[in-house]
C-alpha cells in the first residue's frame, strides 16, 4: 500500500507540475475517475444531472469537462483559486443536511489532487489501475418488482388531488350542516370523507413508494414535513371514515366528528403545502 502510494504520489507531483500531460502519464493515479467516484458518492445528490432543481443552479458535478472549463468554479491547476475547493476545504460542501455526510480527508485530497492535476476529464483508465477510494459504491440494477413499485409511485402526484379536493369538500359541506344547525349527517359528506380516507391511504402509500425512488431527496427536509403531515392525514382520515360510518348508521352528528374533519382538513392543506414546495420549488409560495 505505502510502496505504491508514495509511487503514485512522486507522479502526481509530476503530474501537477506539468498540467498537459495529466491525462497522459502513464501509470497515473485516474484522477478523473477518482474525483468522480467522490463527486457521484457526495455531490450529486444536490448537483448531480439527475436532480431537477440543481442546489446552486449547479447539476453538472458529473460532466467533469464542462467543470473544468467554468473558471468560476476550477481553476486547473490552481486549487487554492477554485472556488469549489475553497468551499470543500472550508468544509462548506457538502452543506450539514447533506444525506451522504461530510467528506472523508482522503476524499478531500483527491478533489485537491484533481484539480491541481489540471482537472482532466478524460479517464486513463485503460492505463491505470482501478481507482482505490472507497467513493463509489456499486448501484445495483433494481429488480423488476422494485422498478414496478417506483413506477407506481409517480401516481402519487396524480391521486393527491383526490383527498385534497374530498376531504376539503367534506369540510365545507359539514360547515354547512352545522351553518344550518343540522343534526344529521348529509350523505354528501359522508361520501367524500370515505373516497377521501381510501384515495388519502392510497396517496401515502404511492408517495412512500416515490420517496423511495430517491424522488424529493434534494429537499430532505421538505420532504419528511409533506411525508409526516401525508401520513398523518392518512391516518386521521381513516379514524374519520369510521366515526362518518358510525354516525351515519345512528343518524347523529357529534362535535366530535366535526373538529376532527376541521383537523384532517387542516393537515391535508399543510400536507399538500410542502407538496407543492416540493414539486415546483423551495420558493414557489413565497411572495
Ligand atoms: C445537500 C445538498 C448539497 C450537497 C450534498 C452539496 N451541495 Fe454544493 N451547494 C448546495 C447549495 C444549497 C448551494 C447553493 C449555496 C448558495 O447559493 O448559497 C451549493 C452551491 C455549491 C457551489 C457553488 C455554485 C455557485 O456557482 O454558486 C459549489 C461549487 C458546490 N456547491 C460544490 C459542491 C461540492 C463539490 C459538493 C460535494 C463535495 C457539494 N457541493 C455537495 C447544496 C449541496
Amino acid at each position: 500500500m505505502s510502496g505504491s502510494r508514495l509511487s503514485s504520489l512522486c507522479v502526481l507531483g509530476f503530474v501537477a507540475a506539468s498540467p498537459a500531460f495529466a491525462t497522459a502519464a502513464p501509470g497515473a493515479r485516474d484522477l478523473a475517475t477518482e474525483v468522480k467516484a467522490v463527486f457521484q458518492a457526495k455531490c450529486a445528490e444536490c448537483h448531480g444531472p439527475q436532480v431537477r432543481k440543481p442546489k446552486g443552479k449547479f447539476g453538472y458535478i458529473l460532466d467533469l469537462k464542462k467543470l473544468a472549463a467554468d473558471p468560476d468554479k476550477v481553476v486547473p491547476g490552481k486549487p487554492e483559486d477554485s472556488q469549489l475547493w475553497q468551499l470543500v476545504q472550508d468544509d462548506e460542501m457538502p452543506p450539514e443536511d447533506a444525506k451522504a455526510g461530510p467528506l472523508t480527508k482522503e476524499q478531500k485530497q483527491i478533489i485537491h489532487d484533481w484539480i491541481a492535476a489540471g482537472a482532466p476529464s478524460v479517464s486513463t483508465e485503460a492505463s491505470a489501475p482501478p481507482p482505490t477510494t472507497k467513493a463509489a459504491e456499486p448501484v445495483p440494477a433494481p429488480s423488476a418488482t422494485k422498478h414496478l413499485l417506483h413506477w407506481l409511485g409517480k401516481f402519487h402526484v396524480m391521486v393527491v388531488h383526490f383527498p385534497i379536493a374530498l376531504l376539503l369538500a367534506a369540510a365545507a359541506g359539514e360547515a354547512w350542516s352545522a351553518w344550518r344547525r343540522k343534526g344529521q349527517p348529509a350523505p354528501a359528506v359522508h361520501f367524500c370523507v370515505l373516497l377521501g380516507a381510501i384515495s388519502a391511504v392510497v396517496s401515502a402509500v404511492l408517495g412512500w413508494l416515490h420517496a423511495a425512488s430517491g424522488y424529493g431527496l434534494d429537499s430532505p427536509v421538505i420532504l419528511a414535513w409533506h411525508r409526516n403531515f401525508g401520513t398523518a392525514t392518512a391516518i386521521a382520515s381513516v379514524i374519520l371514515a369510521v366515526l362518518s360510518e358510525i354516525e351515519s348508521r345512528r343518524g347523529t352528528r357529534s362535535w366530535w366528528f366535526r373538529l376532527l374533519l376541521l383537523l384532517v382538513a387542516l393537515l391535508v392543506a399543510v400536507a399538500g403545502y410542502f407538496g407543492g414546495r416540493l414539486v415546483y420549488g423551495d420558493d414557489f409560495f413565497s411572495w
